[in-house]
């Protein structure tokens, strides 16, 4: 990989919930020896800090003001929220509820974005998943991956990792689905120039050799 600014260096992933963008994700920069960043989980941990506040997600300008002051760390050891574990409670159905309304936020998700840019910036480039990283976040990144999987694949993957109910899943992240696809600022969608992969019937380690053999064509 020749790389002349830290762009070239990150692997953008996007993709509608549950499809495995993280699964892939973290074992492709394992292979690769780059960092990984969730920026799915920034935007919970500002719903999350939002609801701990008490501030309702729908005030868009009070979410704004605290998006920019929050103390946030996202790494691949955890999420800490001013200072403090959150993990596990940026996945509860409460935050999970509350996040469309803070991702259709546009002042928040230009404050995501410079701290996404800034993540990149100071760790020489890394995969970073969300829903507009190819399209908005990083354009010119080295590739772009729009990775997906049937609606029902995704249902079960979501209740092997947090339980629930199948149907009721499905019917859950397709709602979300919806409101990513239908915002105005950062709608998700498969950005121009990337490769879309669809990981029914697949295997992490199945995806993440297509995946390096899509790199070595670049
Ligand atoms: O893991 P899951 O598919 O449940 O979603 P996530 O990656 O944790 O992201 C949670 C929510 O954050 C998404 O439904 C989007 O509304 C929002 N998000 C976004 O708007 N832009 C991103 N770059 C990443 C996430």
């Amino acid at each position: 990989m020749t790389v002349s600014n830290m762009a070239g260096r990150v692997i953008a992933i996007d993709g509608p919930a549950g499809a495995g963008k993280s699964t892939v994700g973290r074992a492709l920069a394992h292979r690769l020896s780059l960092d990984y960043l969730d920026t799915g989980a920034m935007y919970r941990a500002v719903a999350f800090a939002a609801l701990r506040r008490g501030i309702p997600v729908t005030d868009h300008e009070r979410v704004a003001e605290l998006a920019e002051a929050l103390e946030m760390d996202v790494s691949e050891a955890g999420v800490v929220v001013d200072g403090q574990d959150a993990t596990a409670a940026i996945r509860t159905r409460e935050v999970t509820d509350a996040v469309s309304a803070v991702a259709a936020n546009s002042p928040v998700r230009e404050e995501l974005r410079a701290r996404q840019r800034r993540w990149a910036d100071e760790h020489g480039g890394g995969v970073i998943e969300g829903r507009d990283i190819g399209s908005v976040v990083f354009p010119d990144a080295l590739l772009k991956l729009f990775v997906t999987a049937s609606p029902r694949t995704r249902a079960e993957r979501r209740v092997g990792e947090i339980g629930g109910d199948v149907d009721e899943v499905e019917s859950s992240i397709a709602e979300r689905d919806r409101r990513d696809m239908s915002r105005q600022d950062g709608p998700l969608r498969a950005a121009d120039g990337a490769y879309v992969v669809d990981t029914t019937g697949l295997g992490v380690d199945d995806v993440v050799d297509h995946v390096i053999s899509l790199l070595d064509d670049q």
